[in-house]
């Protein structure tokens, strides 16, 4: 068993022990992280992830359950660990998992010629020693440029990954990778992505999400199997009514209170919170149940967990 697997199995004994503990205090959760939701319950009739529909092309496997109230969640690092090293690159996502979190997340983008990689912004100005639109630049000028630098002397030469990189090095380590698709992606190119993911053999490692429905419609349609998200502000029951329309998986706000989950959940959505790196916040979220945590400081979290139980 992988130590990622271990984990898991660690963090489910785990959950059940915070689960008892955390359930009595989930009364007391800050309110800062709870929005006001619609509290229309009439069209959520289960509590489980949707049956995942098996695709011809595609034989990813579902592996994502839901958390009760007090259960943990998974820990997602932001952008890699970036606070360690620099976002988006491979020492981030390598820190990742040596601190012990499920997943690294990553930002897609295409370069000019149509290779999928690893960035958050449309420009590489802030992240790179480069200037310029990331869609209007090759991937030979993209590999050349230095996405180290900006953040410490000690990560000079650092390239920008490509998604095959990341997907390469996930598929020989411990830990899974969020993708999150920057923009609007058509279903061709969301095939591409899911083509590699399959190459990789990372079935059941991977999670993907989007702020734009388009993206997340195309992703769901072309991988019924593999699990997507919404990325959205808070739930509500319009928000999770739209989720379900585009046939998401999980809702995925960034701020979100007990009765947003309980909607998304009664619906039969994962939700994921993104992005939270304080102790009030996550002993509130995970009172609430949510399925995971994405955090810039999973080093941090996977302690926290740790301790808590
Ligand atoms: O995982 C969600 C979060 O990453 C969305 O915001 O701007 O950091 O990509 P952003
Ligand atoms: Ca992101």
């Amino acid at each position: 068993m992988s130590v990622h697997r271990r984990r898991l199995w660690a963090t489910g004994i785990i959950g059940i022990a915070l689960w008892t503990a955390v359930t009595t205090l989930s009364s007391s959760a800050p309110e800062a992280l709870a929005q006001p939701v619609d509290s229309d319950r009439s069209a959520t009739t289960t509590n489980a992830l949707r049956p995942l529909l098996p695709n011809e092309a595609l034989t990813l496997q579902p592996f994502l359950s839901l958390r009760e109230p007090g259960e943990i969640g998974a820990i997602i690092g932001h952008r890699g660990d970036s606070q360690a090293a620099p976002e988006n690159t491979m020492p981030a996502f390598a820190s990742t998992a040596e601190a012990g979190a499920e997943y690294f997340e990553i930002d897609l983008r295409l370069s000019s010629d149509g290779v999928p990689v690893v960035i958050h912004d449309k420009t590489v100005d802030r992240t790179t020693d480069g200037e310029g639109l990331v869609a209007e630049l090759t991937i030979d000028e993209l590999r050349s440029l230095d996405a180290g630098s900006w953040f410490d002397d000690s990560f000079a030469g650092t390239a920008i990954p490509t998604l095959d990189e990341v997907l390469a090095h996930a598929a020989a380590g411990d830990a899974g990778v969020v993708i999150e698709y920057k923009g609007a992606w058509s279903a061709t190119e969301v095939a591409g992505t899911v083509e590699m993911i399959q190459d990789a053999g990372l079935e059941g490692e991977v999670i993907t999400q989007s702020f734009s429905k388009k993206t997340v419609a195309n992703i769901a349609q072309v991988a019924p199997g593999l699990p997507v998200g919404w990325l959205t502000k808070t739930i509500d029951s319009s928000i999770v009514a739209t989720a379900q329309k585009i046939g998401a998986d999980a809702v995925n706000p960034n701020r979100v209170g007990p009765r947003g989950v309980d909607l998304a959940h009664r619906a039969g959505l994962g939700v994921f919170v993104w992005t939270h790196d304080d102790d009030p916040d996550w002993a509130a979220l995970t009172s609430m149940g949510v399925d995971g945590i994405i955090t810039n400081r999973p080093g941090a979290l996977v302690e926290w967990m740790l301790r808590r139980a």
